[in-house]
């Protein structure tokens, strides 16, 4: 018997692009390839890639110029580029690349097997396109091992949005929604193999509607699965945050006090000039009725500084949402004119101030972080255990509001929700005793 063919994937970007790597381990695990995390020892070498921002695309190129020497030290290893890069530059990929064996668009995942055999064959493979059908249904199923307590499940792709600044509605393509039958057969499954959290993933993903009752119709269904314990959702549009929804975090017992709700800027003009179709004070009132709902949910964002046309004072904007709001937990960029989009025919804020204002708004964002993780000491809190921790006798797992919790516990508490009151703030993480 010949040995196993090994995989390498390197995964980039967000959360959906872990999803897709790991469905893609499991399609090429059917072609008789194993997983293997040295990229020396691998037969094919796949980056799973990102093209949000200039930066996340340019580590590509440099990361196939690392993989050029073991190519030619293995004339038969195989290198492919999935994702997000793969979609809006594949043509030139297979061209300017020749060391590039393979190139596969997030919508074409399915494709792999035969592309696999094509490129075994000595020919190189190129798909981009947008096929009608639920890649996620043609993927080679999941083995039946064990999972981890926590999972992703991605339940909706693309979106039609069309903020200015964003590369998403042409990588991903328009907003799909998965049937929510799909959606609930997949849960359960995970559910069966050992995950107590699901944490459903879309670009848009509140604007799901593969279930009569949306985002939240999905939600309620999947929390009849007994022992599903925890659900998450994310990236959520504040136009999509809908009355169910809000009213699934007032009495979803299963739904997690935490939503992540970018809001980009602060300034009207910029949101507008941005094509986020809402402005701050529609972001307030959401923000309002989502409190209400639920008083101790803990808010996260993202922001983009430097936008073209963004003015000190707009700056100044985004500043006071952020002190009026109180995120968290946030994320904040710097803008990347992205090719194609529409913002990137605009005219660009000098890089200097641009950097600038990141400092400002990321230091102002790390102050409320830390202070929403110090206030947290002395609550009590329930902690899904994930992994044993450094120290002999202590698990880590994550709170309901997503913050890293480490305790002295029994190791058969692993995967299971467990009472801890917080005894202390360790900067990144908290420390916690069994109650
Ligand atoms: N430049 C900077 N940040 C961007 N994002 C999306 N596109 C860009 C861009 N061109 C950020 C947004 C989005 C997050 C996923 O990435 O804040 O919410
Ligand atoms: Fe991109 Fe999100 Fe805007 Fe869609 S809603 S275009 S994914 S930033």
């Amino acid at each position: 018997m010949t040995d196993a063919k090994k995989l390498f994937i390197k995964t980039y970007g967000c959360q959906m692009n872990v999803y897709d790597s790991e469905r893609m381990a499991e399609t090429l695990g059917v072609q008789g390839y194993v997983q293997t995390q040295i990229a020396d020892d691998a037969d094919m070498i796949l980056l799973n890639t990102c093209h949000i921002r200039e930066k996340a695309a340019e580590k590509i190129y440099s990361e196939l110029g690392k993989f050029r020497s073991l190519k030619d030290a293995k004339p038969n290893l195989k290198i492919g580029v999935a994702g997000c890069v793969a979609q809006a530059e594949g043509a030139e990929i297979i061209r300017r690349q020749p060391m590039v064996d393979l190139v596969v668009g997030p919508q074409s995942y399915h494709k792999l097997p035969q592309m696999e055999a094509q490129v075994q064959a000595g020919y190189r493979a190129l798909d981009t396109d947008f096929p009608e059908e639920d890649k996620f249904d043609h993927l080679a199923k999941r083995p039946k091992a064990k999972r981890g307590p926590t999972a992703f499940l991605t339940v909706q792709e693309g979106c039609d949005k069309f903020c200015a600044f964003c590369v998403v509605p042409y990588t991903r393509g328009a907003e799909v929604s998965r049937s929510s039958e799909r959606v609930l057969a997949e849960a359960a499954d995970l559910v069966e193999r050992g995950v107590s959290e699901l944490t459903l993933l879309g670009q848009n993903v509140n604007a799901y509607h593969g279930h009569p009752g949306g985002l939240a119709g999905l939600i309620w269904q999947l929390s009849e699965i007994k022992d599903l314990k925890r659900i998450r959702f994310t990236t959520s549009h504040p136009n999509d945050m809908d009355d169910a929804l809000i009213e699934a975090h007032r009495t979803c017992e299963k739904l997690m006090p935490y939503l992540h709700l970018p809001v980009q800027s602060g300034s009207n003009k910029v949101l507008k000039a941005m094509n986020r179709k809402h402005t701050r004070e529609s972001y307030f009132s959401i923000v309002d009725q989502i409190r209400t709902a639920r008083p101790d949910l803990l808010l996260s964002g993202d922001f983009i500084v430097g936008f073209p046309g963004e003015t000190d004072a707009d700056f100044e904007d985004t500043l006071d949402l952020v002190r009026q709001v109180g995120y968290g937990q946030a994320y904040s960029f710097k803008y990347s004119a992205r090719p194609g989009t529409p913002a990137a025919e605009k005219g660009e804020v000098d890089p200097k101030v641009a950097i600038e204002r990141l400092h400002i708004l990321q230091a102002l964002l790390l102050k409320q972080q830390y202070a929403a993780q110090a206030s947290m000491v002395g609550r009590d809190v329930k902690v899904l255990f994930e992994k044993k921790g450094r120290k002999e006798g202590q698990l880590i797992g994550k709170s309901e509001y997503l913050h890293a919790v480490h305790a002295f516990a029994p190791g058969d508490m692993l995967g299971q929700v467990v009472p801890i009151r917080i005894i202390k703030d360790m900067t990144n993480s908290l420390t916690g005793e069994l109650l």
